[in-house]
């Protein structure tokens, strides 16, 4: 069983994923990784500077086909990985989707730490990141409101959503 977490830039996905994993026993997958090592990038930056967008998102694509042939796995996609084409669907297809959920406000403010890392919005104010934030998720909330489950995740730290979705793994080991 794969558990597809969704949900925009910083809204904690690949630490609620990796401690899920952890927890079940199962396979960590970071999307942005697998694409990065289909493309032979060192990180996401590299393929947008070098690649450009649309080629970054025929990898995603790629990468969630490649998904197919996983095991037990808790899966960090990328923010805008659910966003494009078909991709929403396949996710539901190959497993259980789960939208990490986060107002614009609190995405802002997690995302003035680490914007260096993240091609989308280096080098923005915060007035302009929270414009940007906001813009985009209204533009996206459509695809990632589509997970069969949906965890508001403003003020909770990871180890209680962590908690929370636990459930998951322990309704996957009694299929
Ligand atoms: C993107 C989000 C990033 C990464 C790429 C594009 C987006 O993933 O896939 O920079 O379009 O929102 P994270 O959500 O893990 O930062």
């Amino acid at each position: 069983m794969v558990i597809f977490l969704v949900g925009f830039m910083g809204c904690g996905k690949s630490t609620v994923a990796r401690g899920l994993a952890e927890f079940a026993g199962w396979e960590f997958v970071d999307l942005d990784r697998r694409v990065c090592e289909l493309a032979g990038a060192s990180d996401v930056a590299e393929i947008f500077a070098t690649r450009g967008e649309e080629e970054f998102r025929r990898l995603e694509r790629e990468a969630i086909e490649s998904l197919a042939f996983t095991g037990d796995a808790v899966v960090a996609t990328g923010g805008g990985a659910p966003c494009y084409g078909d991709n929403m669907e396949r996710l539901m297809r190959l497993g259980k989707t789960v939208y990490l959920k986060m107002s614009p406000l609190a995405l802002r403010d997690r995302l003035l730490h680490v914007r260096v890392v993240r091609p989308k919005i280096v080098g923005m104010s915060p007035e302009e990141l929270l414009d940007y934030v906001t813009g985009l998720l209204a533009e996206r909330e459509k695809y990632y409101s589509r997970a069969r489950v949906v965890v508001d995740c403003d003020n909770i730290p990871s180890r209680v959503i962590i908690s929370r979705l636990k459930y998951l793994v322990a309704s996957a080991s009694r299929r």
